[in-house]
C-alpha cells in the first residue's frame, strides 16, 4: 500500500484578482477581488452603469480584462507576460477562452435566445457545436434539461411563441446543458413581466438548493436577501462593501449603501 498524501482540495473554484477594465479613457472596473469557492451563492447590486454587467463579461471573456487576473480551478486563465515596466500583460487564445466559457455559464437579462431555432434547438446549439455531440445525445440531453426547468412540453416551440419567463428558463436550461462549474446570471428577471419574474426565481432557488456556485447580479433585493450566502455591493469600479446579506442588505455600514437600499424601497424580508 502506498502512503502518498492525497493533494489538498483546493477550496477556491474561481480567484479574481485585480481585475480591471477600460472602455477607451472610462474605467469601469478600477480592481476587483473576489474568490468564490463551491458553493458559494453571490448577489451584486449597485447603481446602474457601476459595472456589474461588465465584471460578469469578464469573468466569462466575453469581455477581456483591460488588467489583473482570473484564475479558475486553481489555473490562470491565459498566459501572462511581464514587461519591460515589470506590468503584467495577459493574452489569451479564443480556443482557451471557449473551455473558460463552457466552465462558466452566462444566463442575460435580455435571454439571448436564437429566433429561427426551437427551444430544443437553442439548448443543443452549444453541445453539438462547442462541445461536438452527437445530435441524437445533444437531444436527449437538452430535453433533459428542459424538463428540469419545466418546459418539456415547449421543446418544439419558437422563441416567439414563448412568454419571458419561458424564453429565460430555455436560456438557463441552454446554459445548464454545458453542465458549467459556475453560472452567472445579469438580471435574469429585470425584462420581465411582473407575474413571470416568481417562476424564474424559482428556477433559481431550485439550483442554489442543489448546491450549484452562482453570481447573480439582481435588483431584487428581497429575492438576494434569501438567496445568497454573500452579498456585494459595487459603486466606483469597486467592491464598495460586501457581507452576509443580514450585514449588507439589513445593516449596511456604508452610506452609499444605505443610500442604493433606501431606493429600492419595494425591499421587504
Ligand atoms: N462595450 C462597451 N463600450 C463602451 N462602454 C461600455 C461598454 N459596456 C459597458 N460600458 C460602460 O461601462 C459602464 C458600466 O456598464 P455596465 O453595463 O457594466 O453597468 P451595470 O452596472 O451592469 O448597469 P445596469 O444596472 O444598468 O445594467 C457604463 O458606463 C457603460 O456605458
Ligand atoms: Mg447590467
Amino acid at each position: 500500500m502506498t502512503n502518498a498524501a492525497a493533494p489538498a482540495p483546493n477550496p477556491t473554484l474561481l480567484r479574481v484578482t485585480a481585475l480591471r477594465k477600460q472602455f477607451g479613457q472610462a474605467e469601469v472596473l478600477k480592481g476587483i477581488d473576489l474568490c468564490v469557492a463551491p458553493g458559494d451563492r453571490i448577489a451584486i447590486l449597485g447603481a446602474s452603469g457601476s459595472g456589474k454587467s461588465t465584471l460578469l463579461r469578464c469573468l466569462n471573456f466575453m469581455e477581456r480584462p483591460s488588467s489583473g487576473r482570473v484564475e479558475l480551478g486553481g489555473s490562470v486563465v491565459g498566459t501572462e507576460r511581464t514587461m519591460r515596466d515589470g506590468s503584467v500583460q495577459t493574452d489569451y487564445s479564443e480556443r482557451e477562452l471557449t473551455r473558460v466559457r463552457q466552465r462558466v455559464g452566462m444566463v442575460f437579462q435580455q435571454f439571448n435566445l436564437f429566433p429561427h431555432m426551437t427551444a430544443l434547438g437553442n439548448v443543443m446549439e452549444g453541445l453539438v457545436t462547442v462541445q461536438g455531440m452527437a445530435r441524437a445525445l445533444a437531444t436527449t440531453k437538452a430535453r433533459a434539461q428542459l424538463a428540469r426547468v419545466g418546459l418539456a412540453e415547449k421543446a418544439d416551440e419558437y422563441p416567439a411563441r414563448l412568454s419571458g419567463g419561458q424564453k429565460q428558463r430555455v436560456a438557463i436550461a441552454r446554459a445548464l446543458a454545458l453542465e458549467p462549474e459556475l453560472l452567472l446570471f445579469d438580471e435574469p428577471t429585470s425584462a420581465l413581466d411582473p407575474e413571470l419574474v416568481g417562476e424564474v426565481l424559482r428556477v433559481i432557488r431550485a439550483l442554489a438548493d442543489e448546491g450549484r456556485t452562482m453570481l447573480l447580479v439582481t435588483h431584487e433585493v428581497g429575492f438576494a436577501y434569501h438567496f445568497a450566502s454573500r452579498v456585494l455591493f459595487i459603486a466606483d469600479g469597486v467592491i464598495h462593501e460586501q457581507g452576509t446579506p443580514d450585514e449588507v442588505l439589513k445593516h449596511p455600514r456604508q452610506p452609499r449603501t444605505q443610500a442604493f437600499l433606501a431606493r429600492h424601497n419595494e425591499f421587504s424580508f
